[in-house]
Parts: structure tokens; sequence; C-alpha cells
């Protein structure tokens, strides 16, 4: 008795170190995702529908619509959506003020272009799910969370 006991104690705790090691964290939020060659280019490009509410507007019906955004980042921007708790990075959590003020526009738009290699993160343009404008309009939303 005593040693199935022990047994279940080690069970335990190797189920409980698998879920840990299975649910992922988020990657640090300020590390580079445009390629080196490619980044002067993303940090000097603006986008002109940040704080345009008509914009962030359509912005945010395509986070929670035809973008899927939400399904990993979570209809709050906190990176919790259904579909990202598995991922390992986790997805963005984009209430963090610390990831908006290290991140460009351009920054965040090539990602949204490109996605993140190594990542879950989708390649929404490139793929055909997302147009340009539509992109533009989805990344002036996302800054919208910032702090929230
Ligand atoms: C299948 C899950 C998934 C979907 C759907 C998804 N993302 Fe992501 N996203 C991620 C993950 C995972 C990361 C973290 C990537 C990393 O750490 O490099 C991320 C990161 C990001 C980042 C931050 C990149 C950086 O510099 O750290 C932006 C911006 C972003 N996503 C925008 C979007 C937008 C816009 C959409 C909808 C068009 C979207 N995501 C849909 C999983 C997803």
């Amino acid at each position: 008795m005593k040693y199935m006991l022990g047994s279940f104690v080690l069970l335990a705790m190797l189920i409980s170190g698998s879920y840990m090691a299975y649910a992922g964290a988020e990657a640090e939020p300020c590390k580079a995702r445009v390629p080196a060659d490619q980044m002067a280019t993303a940090k000097a490009e603006k986008n002109a529908y940040i704080g345009n509410a008509a914009a962030v507007a359509e912005g945010k019906a395509i986070f929670e619509g035809k973008g899927t955004c939400f399904t990993c980042h979570g209809l709050g921007g906190h990176g919790d959506g259904d579909a990202g708790k598995a991922l390992d990075p986790t997805p963005r959590n984009f209430g963090n003020a610390k990831f908006h003020d290290c991140k460009t526009d351009g920054e965040m738009l090539y990602v949204i272009r490109n996605g993140s290699p190594g990542t879950a993160m989708i390649p929404a343009v490139s793929t055909g799910i997302l147009t340009e404008d539509e992109a533009k309009k989805v990344q002036a939303y996302e800054r919208t969370f910032k702090g929230k």
C-alpha cells in the first residue's frame, strides 16, 4: 500500500511536470522578429491608420472576424484565446505595454504579413487571409489594447 501511494505521487508529479512543459510561455516581446536586413525598412514604416477611429473599428471587426486573430490572441487581446492556450510560445499579449513601447508599427506589420518563424503566428497577408489595407487596420486596432 505504501509502495502504491508512492507511485501515485510519482505519477502525479510526472503528469503535472509534462503539463507545465507543454503549456508554453510568452516569448520575449522585445526580441526582433524582423530579419536584420529588413529591419531598417520595417522601423521606417508608419501606419497612417493609428488613432483613426473608423479604421480602428474596421480593424476590430477583422480581428474578431475574417482575420481569426481572436482565436489565438483572445477577444481582449491578452493572448489567451482557445486556440492559443496550448501553443509554445503563446500568442502575444497585446495588453503588455512593454511590447508596444519596443515594437514599431512596421515591425508589427511585418509579422502580420509574414508570420513569426518557429511560432504558430499566421502569415496573414502572404497567405491571402488579409489584404495589405486590412493588415494595417487590424494593427491599428491591436495598438488600442496597450495597458488593458
Ligand atoms: C494560430 C494562432 C494565431 C493566430 C490565428 C494569430 N496569431 Fe498572432 N501570434 C501568435 C503567436 C504564437 C505569437 C507569438 C510569436 C512570437 O513570440 O514570435 C503571435 C504574435 C503576434 C504579434 C507580435 C509579434 C512580435 O513582434 O512579437 C502580432 C503583431 C500578431 N501576432 C498579430 C496577429 C494578427 C493581426 C492576427 C490576425 C490576423 C493574428 N496575430 C493571428 C499566434 C496567432
